[in-house]
């Protein structure tokens, strides 16, 4: 923890113009996953070059990946499904709980044993959630402090094919699962409660996986082998979530967001913009090794912005955006209802406490709920010191709420951002000049 603090003062320069920002997280994570237990190498381009990403990229190192690092492109030298070797020492996945949940379908089948953690988050974050499935699937995973969190530590062994119905939306979770059945005996399917990112099923196709999606049940057959097959990484709909926000509500603004990943099972945020009244329109549509992309226009709408519902299966095709959504809420008419967002307690932090926490010291008509929050929009947010709880997307959607706050928000800790998105503060000083 360091006492630094970004100050943000309101904004009254229009956010114009074409932009384009970084890569998407989940869809670089796997890129480099799927292309180490591939034959051949894999070409990533507009890969995230940051801290959860490089967290990913220095796990398969140490398994004796080779990954060439350039600012155009990343090279990952695959070395088949059987080929990562044991690591001298203790995975470290920093902040991220993709890396430690996907990583950890993969470790169960190997023939080696590893020791897994990451920073004080990953160490709180839930853990039973891919505990359980693996060792229905004959894994032997165990949390070394049995809290079912991680550190954890996993014998690989073999593994038999599940049939398991999760008991949460989670894409993590859902992909461990897969990754694990790559490696089993037989078939692996998981049912879902409702769909969640689809990236690891569409990615592991392109690699020559015998995958399938059904509703919401994914199917996995064991694989021989992995083939190498080149990445052309969308621009990441969670980033843009926020330069979204902020062409919403800072008057006379139009922004062009280019190339951004629009897979439905990721893009709840634009039916919600569209749902309460935000200008948001898709140009350019195509789709790329199977995610579908486009040219995101968005316009100043703040004053016909108000309140909705965000509930049910529509949840966690937003879940990471339901901070900055709650922005738009708190400057919307009427009220705005979020439910069924239990998820967002085992966040990189409780993201009900910390939205709720910050909003109340900004003035903001905000309760929390068990599984959610309820906002009374009103058409102003007071300055005023706010934390980040070292989340990311905490530091970046507070960052959006000061543009229109009457006077400066500082936000402590605001480093974080280089979990997603290291350039987020400079990009925002350019766009304002
Ligand atoms: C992710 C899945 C989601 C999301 C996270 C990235 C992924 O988490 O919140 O930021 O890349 O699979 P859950 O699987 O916990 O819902």
């Amino acid at each position: 923890m360091t006492n630094n603090a970004k100050t943000i003062s309101p904004s009254t320069t229009p956010f114009k113009g074409t932009v384009t920002v970084p890569g998407d997280k989940s869809i670089s994570h796997r890129s480099i996953m799927f292309g180490a237990l591939s034959k051949g190498d894999t070409h990533i381009t507009n890969f995230l070059m940051a801290d959860d990403c490089l967290s990913t990229i220095d796990c398969f190192r140490k398994m004796g990946v080779n990954i060439d690092v350039s600012p155009d492109e990343i090279t990952v030298h695959g070395m088949g499904l059987h080929g990562l070797k044991a690591p001298s020492d203790t995975l470290y996945t920093g902040n991220s709980g993709t890396t430690t949940r996907l990583i950890s379908g993969i470790l169960a089948a190997q023939d080696f044993n590893v020791r897994l953690t990451g920073d004080a988050s990953i160490e709180k974050r839930p853990m039973k959630r891919i505990i359980t499935p693996l060792t229905m699937m004959g894994a032997d995973i165990k949390s070394e402090k049995e809290n079912d969190c991680a550190p954890l530590l996993i014998n690989g062994t073999k593994l038999h094919g599940i049939d398991y119905v999760s008991p949460v939306a989670s894409a993590q979770v859902k992909s461990s699962i897969l990754l694990a059945g790559l490696y089993a005996d037989g078939k692996t399917s998981v049912t879902e409660p409702a769909l969640s990112r689809n990236h690891t099923e569409l990615m592991l196709k392109g690699f020559g996986a015998d995958v399938s999606s059904e509703g919401l049940c994914a199917t996995i057959h064991p694989a021989e082998e992995l083939h190498a097959c080149d990445i052309s990484v969308p621009s990441d709909i969670s980033s843009a979530a926020y330069f979204i926000a902020a062409a919403l509500l800072v008057p006379g603004s139009e922004l062009l967001i280019k190339n951004v990943g629009i897979n439905p099972t990721r893009a709840g945020i634009i039916e919600v913009v569209k749902n309460m009244g935000g200008k948001i329109s898709l140009e350019n549509v195509r789709t790329s090794g199977g995610e579908e992309t486009a040219d995101l226009l968005v316009s100043y709408s703040r004053d016909t912005l108000h309140g909705t519902t965000i509930e049910g299966a529509l949840i966690p095709t937003l879940i990471d955006e339901i901070p900055v959504i709650a922005v738009l809420a708190a400057l919307a008419e009427g009220t705005t209802v979020i439910k069924d967002a239990a998820e967002l307690h085992v966040k990189e932090c409780d993201r009900i406490d910390a939205v709720s926490t910050n909003m109340k010291k900004l003035g903001i008509d905000i309760t929390p709920t068990e599984d959610g929050m309820i906002i009374n929009g009103s058409n102003h947010i007071s300055g005023g010191v706010i934390e980040s709880y070292n989340d990311h997307r905490i530091s970046m959607s507070f960052a959006i709420a000061a543009l229109t706050a009457d006077s400066d928000i500082s936000i402590t800790n605001p480093e974080c951002v280089s979990i997603s998105w290291p350039g987020f503060f400079d990009m925002l000083d350019e766009l304002r000049k």
